[in-house]
């Protein structure tokens, strides 16, 4: 029996007094404004440059790029101060972050190096991934209040994102690193976050926009491509479609770039983490995506993968170069504008290709020519492959022809960073290079019949270490689905690879990971990964509910859990320093860490509610709530103390 869970009492008065309700306007002043930068030469078209003085070239996977490294030592000792804030704030008994610190500062190894990954899985990861990352931003106020845990952004030094927390991500870093909550509140003439209009219908302006001129706008885009003689794919249609919602600049901003992030002032200067968006590989003639798909990566300077196959990086800015054997030709010109960060959004999030491609015939004002457009790309392609974004020239042509499955293929063939099941975005912050302490695993996966993960996603990470594609890569033991729902893993947060000393001594320790799966704390968050618009109330009450679970609910389930979240992220320090780990996080690791069980053979895997499904209740309160907040601060604020009593005992029984 675990006394912290029946502690929710002593928070009473957090949601008993007048706290604004909701996740308030920002009043940090920032306006949403343009960030990762119009920076292709020709709008949406790649067009051919002259090659800059040093040549770009394919690189080794061998080690981390010379702008990282560089990057690195700028960000590192930027996440000090925030580090100290968090974990004062935090408060861990008997610890005294400040010192400590500031004592392991001077030398970063010793420095906890944390990571966040936003999964996959639609609109649904998007917004539950955006309510993880609003609870551990400082800039949203309240984050820092008693039982939150703003400022771990801050302190971070990865963000990855995958398909729709992919979308999540480029949203953030193409407009200026803005809060979520700016981008949630938009302007009044901006289509930013307005998903209560579908791709499909588009942008909802009174007076500027109907669906023909919205889609004729998309496929002159995606024409301007075709016609600068690189080919097309439906991943460029609905790249360009998703970019009114993502990138608030005119006709969804066509001429962004992923790799104009690395101008960026804020990033250059290392004051943002360092943005990772993944997709897999397709090898020629392969239909299925295993877990022996290359993953590959995109962050502001490069694109490739440490895989043992491929284990190479392509210069982001110049994709769309002819490299061969890791070089453009002597005389060749370069390429720039290929990058374009809907396509890379895009090609992350290919799974949703088919469901363009099924509902646009549907909707009323589609050009005939677009549908004929989006339907021509398929051919000589077949149906079963209308899921892949092309990379051609493909950057790896010829390079590492002994283990690169793609070594003779003129284009690249990506997919859906999800579809090889590590639909959490964990390969980049598992690169031992990378050093990585701890990752906060955002799982938004839809593995269950109503749309709740299962950890199918860990699992997969875990496998993929034990095969030949590993190439170094370690992750901490998971369980199988049965126990992630038979023990309510898939239910709570729950820690993984607590104790670094099971690990082998000789080999490297990977991260401990903080796995925060979508569950229902005050909305119905487990929308279908196929639902195209949301009312904003809607939206917003799932933004929340990732609050919520970031936060256990302001502390309401766990008035402990700003403090366990602290432990997580000084755990792998702590091992190295070989300090003794506080008697308040010892308390915390009984309590999260998974503890090696599996379940038995015959539990069932029904839990929460009834059925032979999945099918967990509210967490917290009644979910009365999906409008504007007040409902569910009311319900709450209103509930008498013995209400909060019987929250705490739920969740204490769900604990044990
Ligand atoms: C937690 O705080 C956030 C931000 O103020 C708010 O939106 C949310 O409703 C709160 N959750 C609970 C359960 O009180
Ligand atoms: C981006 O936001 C920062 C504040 O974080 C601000 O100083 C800067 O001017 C903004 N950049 C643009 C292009 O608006
Ligand atoms: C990873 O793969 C590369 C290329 O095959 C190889 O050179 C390297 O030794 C591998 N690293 C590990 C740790 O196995
Ligand atoms: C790349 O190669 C293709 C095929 O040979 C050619 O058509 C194209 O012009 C080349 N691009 C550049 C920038 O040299
Ligand atoms: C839209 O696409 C989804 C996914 O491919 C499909 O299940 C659904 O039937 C389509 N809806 C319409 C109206 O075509
Ligand atoms: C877990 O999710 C996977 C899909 O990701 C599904 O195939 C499997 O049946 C699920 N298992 C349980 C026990 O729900
Ligand atoms: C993946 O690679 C392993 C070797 O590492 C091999 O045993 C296995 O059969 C492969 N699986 C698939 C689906 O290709
Ligand atoms: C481990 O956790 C499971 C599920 O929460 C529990 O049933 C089991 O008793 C625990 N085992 C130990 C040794 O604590
Ligand atoms: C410790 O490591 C062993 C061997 O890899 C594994 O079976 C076990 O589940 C691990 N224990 C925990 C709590 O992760
Ligand atoms: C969401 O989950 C609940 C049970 O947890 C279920 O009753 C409901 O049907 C689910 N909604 C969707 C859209 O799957």
């Amino acid at each position: 029996m675990h006394l912290h869970a029946l502690l929710p009492l002593a928070f009473l008065p957090l949601y008993t007094s007048a706290e604004p309700v909701g996740i308030p306007q920002p009043n940090d002043g920032l306006a949403i404004s343009a960030r990762a930068r119009p920076d292709a030469p020709d709008g949406y078209a790649p067009a051919v440059v002259p090659c800059p003085q040093n040549k770009p070239t394919i690189r080794s996977a061998s080690e981390l790029s010379k702008s990282e490294k560089d990057w690195l030592a700028k960000r590192r000792p930027l996440t000090v101060d925030p580090m100290i804030e968090f974990l004062k704030r935090a408060d861990i008994e008997g610890f005294d972050a400040e010192a400590y610190i500031n004592r392991v500062a001077s030398d970063v190894k010793d420095l906890p190096n944390i990571g966040i990954a936003v999964s996959g899985g639609g609109y649904r990861a998007l917004m539950n991934g955006a309510g993880f990352v609003a609870a551990a931003d400082s800039r949203t106020p309240v984050s820092t209040n008693k039982g939150g845990i703003g400022g771990l952004l801050q302190a971070s030094t990865y963000l990855s994102g995958l398909s729709g927390g992919g979308w999540l991500v480029s949203s953030i870093f193409a407009n200026n690193f803005s809060t979520v909550t700016t981008l949630r509140d938009g302007r009044e003439d901006s289509s930013l976050w307005k998903f209560d209009s579908s791709i499909f219908t588009g942008p909802d302006l009174p007076g500027i926009f109907d669906s023909a001129r919205y889609w004729t706008r998309v496929a002159r885009q995606v024409s301007s491509k075709k016609d600068a003689g690189f080919e097309t794919s439906i991943t460029d249609y609905w790249g360009r479609a998703l970019a009114w919602q993502l990138i608030d600049a005119p006709e969804g901003g066509p001429s962004y770039t992923f790799s104009s992030i690395a101008n960026d002032d804020d990033f250059s200067n290392a004051r943002t983490p360092f943005p990772i968006l993944v997709a897999d590989g397709r090898a020629p003639g392969e239909q299925i995506i295993s877990l022996n798909a290359t993953v590959f990566e995109f962050n502001p300077y490069e694109m490739g993968s440490w895989d043992p196959t491929t284990f190479g990086f392509a210069p982001m800015r110049y994709l769309g170069s002819n490299f061969s054997a890791g070089t453009v030709p002597r005389d060749g010109k370069c390429v720039r504008g290929f990058d374009s960060l809907s396509y890379i959004f895009g090609t992350s999030s290919s799974l949703f290709n088919a469901f363009l491609l099924q509902n646009i015939s549907s909707v009323d004002g589609v050009p005939d020519f677009l549908i004929d457009a989006a339907t021509d790309v398929l051919e000589g392609i077949s149906n079963a492959q209308n899921d892949i974004a092309q990379y051609r020239p493909n950057p790896f042509l010829g390079w590492n022809e002994r283990s690169n499955p793609t070594a003779d293929a003129d284009a690249l063939n990506l997919v859906d960073g999800g579809m090889d099941l590590q639909n959490i975005p964990l390969h980049p912050l598992i690169q031992p290079m990378r050093a990585v302490d701890v990752v906060f695993a955002v799982d938004s996966s839809a593995d269950t019949t109503y749309s709740w993960p299962n950890g199918t996603a860990l699992r997969a990470t875990y496998d993929r270490t034990y095969g030949d594609i590993a190439n170094g890569t370690l992750f901490p033991p998971v369980p199988d689905d049965r126990t992630f729902i038979a023990h309510g893993l898939n239910n709570r947060p729950t820690f993984f690879g607590c104790d670094a000393n099971n690990f082998t001594s000789d080999a490297a320790i990977p991260p401990l990971i903080v796995y925060v799966p979508n569950a229902p704390y005050t909305a119905w968050s487990n929308v279908t990964t196929f639902t195209p618009s949301y009312e904003l109330a809607e939206r917003n009450a799932i933004i929340r509910n990732g609050y919520d679970a970031a936060t256990q609910g302001n502390g309401t389930l766990d008035d402990q859990w700003p403090v366990c979240v602290a432990c997580a992220v000084m755990s792998r320090s702590w091992a190295r320093t070989g300090t003794d780990v506080p008697a308040a996080c010892a308390d915390c690791f009984d309590r999260y860490c998974w503890n090696g069980t599996l379940a038995e053979a015959s539990a069932s895997v029904a839990s929460g509610g009834g059925g032979d499904e999945y099918q967990p209740t509210f967490k917290i309160g009644d979910g009365q709530s999906d409008d504007e907040s007040a409902a569910v601060m009311a319900a709450v604020a209103g509930r008498p103390a013995w209400a909060a009593l019987v929250v705490g005992l739920v969740a204490a029984v769900a604990v044990l």
